[in-house]
């Protein structure tokens, strides 16, 4: 690592005060990334700020303070236009979160238009979000679902995905990098594939949108979907990207305030794109909070942010890899900083709790990812999750803490 880039790196860490916190008296390593991650300063501190002087309800218009925070609020959609490189402001709405978003799209794009027999293509390691909906359309209205499935290494099966489209394919909804074996899926050409057969799709950003940099315009997908609590913002807000005609094209999924043109006791009609799914009082803190968010990873750069975590990736995968008993899982070249595995005759419960006592917080379970886990023929993995902060000497930490709890539990 150049000393430039050690010297940027600490600078990050100064931002982010919870890493210098102790944990059962032992320096936090949080390798808990890909669940949520931390908030810098200038995320919190902005949102101190805005919750401070700035609040009050945003599109009501009337006074200074309303007017005030409509613009930031704004601003904040502006924002992630920008980051997404979208055409247009207006291509973004502000959701709940990822799930918020896809459940959006399920009822607003999708329901109208399916009937018994369609088919709908996932795969084998979306994210429980990416999963359920289409499940409730399945239930709800005869939609089949159609998997794709993973090779050993954890690559979505590419002939199968193309062998899955038929004249009843309705919608493909993938992922863009899975948050249990930390793939980064062909995203271009899974669009492109689905565009030739004439299929609308979704990708999945969740774990894209932090690790990766993002060009819609170019991807040129119906649908993205993230949210604020991966990408260093808030929790509570999500993002829904889509094409304009596609959003024009969306039937509003949730009724109440903000959404509507004019009402009347036997009549409704719908405000503009974004605002039309935007119903009731938005997640404005977390909105700004967002923006904050954003504007310090573009501060930072992808190229620092992909560098450094393709660095540790590697790292990572060579120490976790080289303890006796342990099983990777997710072992594509194409992969982001995630490193998912398991330590023969050991619950990776078990690990993730006697490494919590070495001040090392990684995830354990099935990462709602439950096909994903069938597939690999196991119930659980342990999972260490990387984010701009984290360092190499943590995951020396990690590959020594890990040591530890194997020959602990021996
Ligand atoms: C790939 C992926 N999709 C969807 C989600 C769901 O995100 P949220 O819980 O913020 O709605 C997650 C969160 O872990 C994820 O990693």
């Amino acid at each position: 690592m150049s000393v430039e880039l050690a010297n940027k790196i600490a600078e990050i860490r100064a931002d982010f005060p919870v890493l210098e916190t102790q944990v059962h008296g032992k320096p936090l390593i949080y390798l808990d990334n890909a669940a949520s991650a931390q908030k810098p300063l200038q995320v919190t501190e902005r949102i101190k700020q805005f919750s401070t002087f700035e609040y009050a309800n945003v599109h009501r218009g009337l006074h200074h303070l309303s007017n005030v925070a409509t613009e930031a609020f704004e601003e904040a959609r502006g924002r992630v236009a920008g980051f997404l490189n979208a055409e247009n402001d207006k291509q973004i709405i502000f959701t709940g979160g990822a799930t918020d978003a896809i459940n959006m799209v399920a009822y607003g794009f999708l329901e109208p238009q399916i009937e018994a027999g369609d088919e709908i293509i996932l795969s084998v390691m979306e994210h429980h979000s990416n999963i359920v909906p289409w499940h409730f359309m399945r239930e709800r209205h005869g939609a089949v679902l159609k998997w794709v499935g993973v090779n050993q290494l954890g690559e979505l099966d590419m002939q199968a995905y193309e062998a899955a489209f038929s004249d009843k394919t309705k919608f493909v909804a993938l992922s863009q990098m899975s948050n249990a074996l930390g793939t980064i899926t062909p995203a271009k050409q899974l669009v492109d594939i689905a565009h030739a057969h004439g299929v609308p799709i979704l990708l999945d950003g969740c774990q894209g949108a932090v690790h990766l940099k993002n060009d819609m315009q170019a991807l040129d997908c119906d649908f993205y979907v993230f949210s604020g609590h991966k990408v260093y913002g808030p929790s509570g807000i999500g993002v829904l990207y889509g094409k304009a005609e596609r959003l024009e094209a969306m039937r509003p999924w949730r009724g109440g305030g903000e959404m509507i043109r004019e009402v009347s006791v036997d009549n409704v009609t719908y405000g503009e794109v974004p605002h039309r799914f935007e119903a009731g009082t938005p997640p404005i803190i977390e909105a700004v909070g967002l923006s904050a968010a954003l504007a310090y990873m573009q501060n930072i750069g992808f190229d620092t942010i992909q560098a450094h975590e393709a660095a540790l990736a590697k790292h990572a995968m060579e120490a976790v890899g080289a303890i006796d008993r342990v099983t990777i899982y997710g072992t594509s070249p194409s992969k982001g900083a995630i490193v998912s595995f398991s330590v023969d005759g050991i619950h990776p419960h078990d690990l993730a709790m006697v490494m919590d006592r070495s001040g090392v917080a990684i995830r354990a379970g099935n990462h709602c990812a439950q096909p994903l886990m069938e597939h690999f023929g196991v119930a659980a993995t342990a999972r260490a999750s990387f984010a701009i902060y984290n360092t190499h000497e943590e995951v020396e930490a990690l590959a020594a803490s890990l040591t530890k709890a194997i020959e602990f539990f021996g």
